[in-house]
Formats: C-alpha cells, sequence, structure tokens
C-alpha cells in the first residue's frame, strides 16, 4: 500500500469514520477511490477494477460520463441551484422527461437531493392525501437514514439512533408475505404501504408472481397508497423505466435517486399521482427545501434521462441481462455448493452464496482479481452485482472470467 493510501486511511479513521475504515479493513478491502471512467476505476495504489456495485445505481451510466460531464460543464456556465421558489425552464424539462417515462397515472415530480429525503418526502405525500399516520414497510427494507425513512426500514437500523418506530404509526412485515399485508391494512388506519421493489440491502430476494401488483390492489382496497422505493431498481436498471411497473404494478407514488445525478449532482424525485401530489394545489409552501429542483441537478438528471431513455441503452441492457443470465447459471452449476442461488431482474443482481459470510469472503475474492462489488448488509450471505446500464460486452465477460477465478480463490480458503 502507498504512503498516500495509508495516510488517507490512517485520517479517515481519525476523523471522519472509524467503524466503516475499520470494518472494510477487517474484510481485507480497504479503498480510496483514484482515476475513474466508465465502467472502470483505480485505487490510489493504480489498481483497476471494474465496478460492478455502482454505488446501488449512482453510477448507473459508469463513471464520469462525458455527456453528463457535458452537461454539468455547459449547466454551471448558464444557472446555479436557483431559486426553490420559482419556476424555471430546466425544471420544467426534467419534470417533462420524467413523467414521460412513467406511467400515465403521474402527474407531478419533486425534486430533492437523496434517496432518503425523498422516502420521508413520499410518506409525508401520503399521510397528507389519506389524513392517515400508519405505514406499512417491509422488515428487510432500507428507504434511507433520515428522519421517517429510516423508521419505515429495518426497526433495528432506527433502534441505534433510539428511534425505535412507534407501533401505531410504522408496522414491519415479512417479505412476500401478502395476507401480512392485508390483516394490518383491515385496521383501516394506514397511510401507505412503501416497498423497495426488490429489496437491495437484503440481497435483492426475488419477489413471487403479482407481489407488486397485489400491494397495489389492496393498498388501493383499504383507501392506502402505494409507493415504490426505486431509488435502487429504478431507472432502466430491470431493462424498463421502473422495475415495479416492468413487474405489472402501477403505484401511487414512485420515489427515485442515486443515478438521477448522473453520479455527479445529487438528485431525487417523488413522482406523484393526482392523488398523491393534490397538496400542491392547497398549499405549495407546505414542504420546502433549499436545494428542491436545483436548476444546476434538472440539467444533470435531464441529461441522464435523455440517456437512459435511449434505445441503444435498452438494447444494452438487454445484452447485459441477457449475458449474465447465460454465463451466472454455468457458473452455478460449476459451484453449486457454493453459490446457492443466482438472484436478477434486468442488471439488479444478487449472488446468495451457502455461507453466511459468504459476500464479504466473494468480494475480497473479487477485489484481488480487480472486480469491485459489495455484500448485501442485512444478508452477508449475498452479493449484490450491479453492473451500469452502458458496461461493454467485452467488459462483462472479464467480469464473468474474474468471477470464476474469485469463486475458485475463495473456495479454496473456506476449505
Ligand atoms: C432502496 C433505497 N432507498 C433509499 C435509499 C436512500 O438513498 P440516499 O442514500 O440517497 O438517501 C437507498 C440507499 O442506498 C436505497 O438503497
Amino acid at each position: 500500500m502507498s504512503n498516500e493510501a495509508h495516510e488517507i486511511y490512517e485520517k479517515a479513521y481519525k476523523l471522519w469514520n472509524p467503524d466503516k475504515v475499520e470494518t472494510f479493513r477487517s474484510y481485507g478491502v480497504e479503498l480510496s477511490m483514484g482515476e475513474r471512467e466508465g465502467s472502470y476505476f483505480k485505487d490510489l495504489d493504480d489498481n483497476q477494477y471494474i465496478n460492478m456495485h455502482s454505488n446501488g445505481g449512482v453510477f448507473n451510466l459508469g463513471h464520469r460520463n462525458p455527456e453528463i460531464r457535458e452537461a454539468i460543464i455547459k449547466g454551471v456556465e448558464l444557472v446555479d441551484a436557483g431559486n426553490h421558489y420559482y419556476p424555471s425552464k430546466y425544471k420544467n424539462e426534467l419534470c417533462e422527461k420524467i413523467l414521460d417515462a412513467s406511467p400515465d397515472n403521474m402527474k407531478y415530480v419533486f425534486m430533492l437531493s437523496g434517496g432518503g429525503e425523498a422516502n420521508d418526502a413520499a410518506i409525508k405525500f401520503a399521510r397528507k392525501a389519506t389524513g392517515r399516520t400508519r405505514v406499512i414497510a417491509l422488515e428487510c427494507a432500507f428507504h434511507g437514514a433520515t428522519g421517517i425513512a429510516m423508521q419505515a426500514g429495518n426497526p433495528d437500523m432506527a433502534a441505534f439512533f433510539n428511534m425505535k418506530p412507534d407501533e401505531e404509526e410504522y408496522t414491519h412485515v415479512p417479505y412476500n408475505d401478502l395476507g401480512a399485508i392485508e390483516e394490518v391494512l383491515k385496521k383501516n388506519d394506514t397511510a401507505c404501504v412503501i416497498i423497495e421493489t426488490i429489496p437491495a440491502t437484503a440481497g435483492f430476494p426475488t419477489p413471487i408472481d403479482g407481489y407488486h401488483k397485489s400491494i397495489e390492489e389492496l393498498s388501493h382496497k383499504y383507501g392506502a397508497l402505494y409507493i415504490a422505493d426505486e431509488v435502487q431498481t429504478g431507472l432502466m436498471r430491470s431493462g424498463e423505466m421502473w422495475c415495479a411497473c416492468k413487474l405489472g404494478a402501477t403505484p401511487d407514488i414512485i420515489v427515485s435517486g442515486k443515478g438521477l445525478s448522473g453520479g455527479y449532482y445529487p438528485m431525487s424525485a417523488v413522482i406523484m399521482n393526482e392523488n398523491a401530489g393534490g397538496w400542491l394545489k392547497e398549499d405549495g409552501f407546505a414542504h420546502v427545501s433549499s436545494f428542491n429542483a436545483s436548476e444546476i441537478g434538472c440539467i444533470v438528471s435531464s441529461k441522464a434521462m435523455e440517456i437512459m431513455t435511449r434505445d441503444s441503452t435498452k438494447e444494452n441492457v438487454d445484452m447485459l441481462t441477457n449475458f449474465f443470465a447465460a454465463e451466472l447459471s454455468k457458473i452455478q452449476s460449476k459451484y453449486p455448493q457454493f453459490l446457492s442461488e443466482i438472484r436478477q431482474c434486468g442488471v439488479i443482481m444478487g449472488l446468495k452464496t451457502s455461507h453466511p459470510m459468504g459476500g464479504p469472503a466473494l468480494m475480497k475474492g473479487l477485489m484481488n482479481n480487480g472486480v469491485w462489488s459489495v455484500m448485501a448488509n442485512f444478508d452477508k450471505s449475498v452479493l449484490q452485482f450491479k453492473p451500469g446500464l452502458l458496461m461493454k460486452k467485452e467488459t462483462a465477460e472479464e467480469v464473468i472470467k474474474r468471477l470464476d477465478k474469485a469463486i475458485e480463490e475463495t473456495l479454496a480458503m473456506f476449505s
């Protein structure tokens, strides 16, 4: 390790986040990012990695996408964050692009900076629309670390900060259990059911057939709204713009983030139907935020939306989807004792291992072979496998070759 890298880790341990630094150190996967371009980045010692984590989709369009870079450079010549009180053509342009790519029932887009903040807002908007407070969410969910979103997510995370959710306001149910959702909805006091379309932090466990459509129908039957948290699964990662729609459902609210940033400027969006967004006609000042629909952010996100809605992008995602499906199935047949399940919906993938700490072990094995990927935090037997939408076939082939070698080496370590 270079002196520069060593100094960065030591200072970060002291000043920034001791436990994060120590945790990755204990897994043998310390890293500080250096140069980056497309599907690749380097660490400070010039080791190159293929990015198969994409920061949950922040790098949906790769690192330093040249078209986004050009848009942001032109944008800073023209505007700044703008004023959240006033309209702007850049805000309108982004709203139009997002609504054009969303189901017809969607009418408004409310833009913020992060996914957690947008989930907080979405739940508030559902509470306002229904006049109710209860939120039904998954036990295995992660909706962000802000107040309401954190309480809606896995209760242990909120408990760490003494924010244990009030049982009258939040009910957590097991994944894939529609009966459990209906039992709670029968109380007729639920404002919304919020579901990560495929829960990322739980390792992308596969939903049962018709799960999301049933959630939509059950929610409406009992007067609640259905919020699809598409922060990780949206923006073409499933092969369609919104994964919940691909799986047959029409949410009342779609929440997006991460990749809307183009990897450069934090942006998130709450996309709402008339019912959910009705409050905007009543009191437009009810939810304000300094960086709401920042103009420079809108320029960046509009360019990201333009790229994500291109036919060529869809074709590439379909190519990657089919390639990984075929090749991961071969790898699984080669290592059935280790790879117990391949979870995949488009380029949203989770490799489930048969070992409780198989995720970090494989993360290290891959890192030794120049591939960066991260375990699922709520189920460390799983490795999240998330290429960008524009990854080239040759790079995907390289990922598979390196994965094969990494599994062989990881198994040797376990035996
Ligand atoms: C599904 C999901 N929702 C929400 C969030 C929170 O987004 P942010 O970190 O931008 O607040 C995340 C972050 O990882 C996420 O994975």
